[in-house]
């Protein structure tokens, strides 16, 4: 219960009160002629090119061309360190529009918010004044995308996480529209859990900001493994994508056939400071920059992971056929 079918059925009126109550907004991006779909997914990226970032982009820009990409997925801590002071800030240009500039990558790039950018005005990431200077930005706190072959579910981590309410040190958080939390909370799961069980996609994605697994620095988020991660199992998810952590990862679910995806290393990474590297299900670990791609077929799904020189690290396949899961 609770995904309110019938809503469906008495369209306009009541369409626009479902928006009201919070369901989450959809956008429909179609795959190519053939049915395939691939993109390329990074994080935690926006130091107007410092750090690397530009020598990754430019790696990107490459990939991308070589792949033939429909999308870019950003993972969010979009603009170092404190977000966007507002919608003029020109850090959008600075780390964005200028730093990212091939060919390939002048497509729409779908992003969710992370701990950094709730540091600025997180509000000025979600404003259609951004898209006005660069028509590529997407940004919403949570969301929907329908590319045909895979819906892609964009959920807004920052507010899971309990320290930054109740131990923010020294960080000024932007809440304005998520208090009161359990409340948000509890309606993002709800909105979440609708999407999923109502998907008929071949391939189920779910993008946030924060690992629900990693080795890296941050480690596990406790709260998304509680209250996420339920959910993601029982509606057949094949991958949670994240950022977060300055790494790249893949680590298998021991428990479904999950794959937990992280893409955080945009910029600053080499943080030196790795958990648990004997853990099990942990397929790849790499604490340098790069970026991940993800090409999908009907019946295959290929990731692999980059460095900054473009090199492949990492490559694994995930087959499909009638539903199943199985892999390689
Ligand atoms: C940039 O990448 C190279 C190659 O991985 C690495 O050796 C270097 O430390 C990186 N620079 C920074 C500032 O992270």
């Amino acid at each position: 219960m609770g995904c309110d079918r019938w809503v469906m059925l008495v369209i306009p009126i009541i369409y626009a009160l479902s928006n009201v109550s919070g369901e989450l907004k959809r956008f429909e991006q179609p795959s190519k002629g053939d049915g395939s779909l691939s993109f390329l997914v990074i994080g935690d990226w926006g130091r107007r090119g410092a750090f690397n970032q530009s020598q990754v982009a430019s790696q990107m820009g490459k990939m991308g061309e070589k792949l033939d990409i429909d999308f870019v997925v950003s993972t969010g801590d979009n603009f170092y360190d404190n977000g966007l002071r507002s919608v003029h800030d020109l850090a959008f240009e600075e780390s964005f529009t200028n730093i990212y500039t091939a060919n390939s990558l002048q497509k729409q790039w779908y992003s969710v918010l992370g701990n950094h950018d709730y540091r600025g005005d997180a509000e000025a990431q979600l404003s259609p004044l951004l898209t006005k200077i660069d028509t590529r930005w997407l940004c919403l706190r949570s969301f929907i995308v329908n590319a045909e072959l895979a819906e892609i579910i964009f959920v807004d981590t920052t507010p899971f996480v309990k320290s930054y309410f109740q131990d923010p040190e020294d960080h000024i958080y932007d809440w304005r529209g998520i208090n009161p939390r359990k409340h948000y909370i509890a309606n993002l799961l709800k909105d979440v859990e609708c999407a999923l069980r109502e998907s008929n996609a071949k391939w189920k994605i779910v993008v946030g900001h924060h690992a629900i697994k990693s080795v890296g620095h941050h480690g596990d988020t406790r709260e998304l493994a509680t209250h996420l991660l339920p959910i993601l199992k029982a509606n057949n998810v094949d991958f949670y994508m994240n950022g977060h952590d300055h790494c790249l990862e893949h680590i298998s679910d021991t428990e479904s056939p999950i794959q937990f995806l992280t893409s955080g290393a945009g910029s600053k990474a080499w943080r030196g400071d790795v958990k648990q590297l004997n853990r099990e299900g942990l397929k790849f670990f790499y604490d340098g920059q790069g970026f991940m791609s993800v090409q999908l077929t009907q019946s295959n799904a290929e990731i692999a992971f980059y460095d900054v020189d473009g090199k492949i690290l990492h490559r694994w396949n995930a087959f499909k056929q009638f539903g199943d899961h199985s892999s390689i």
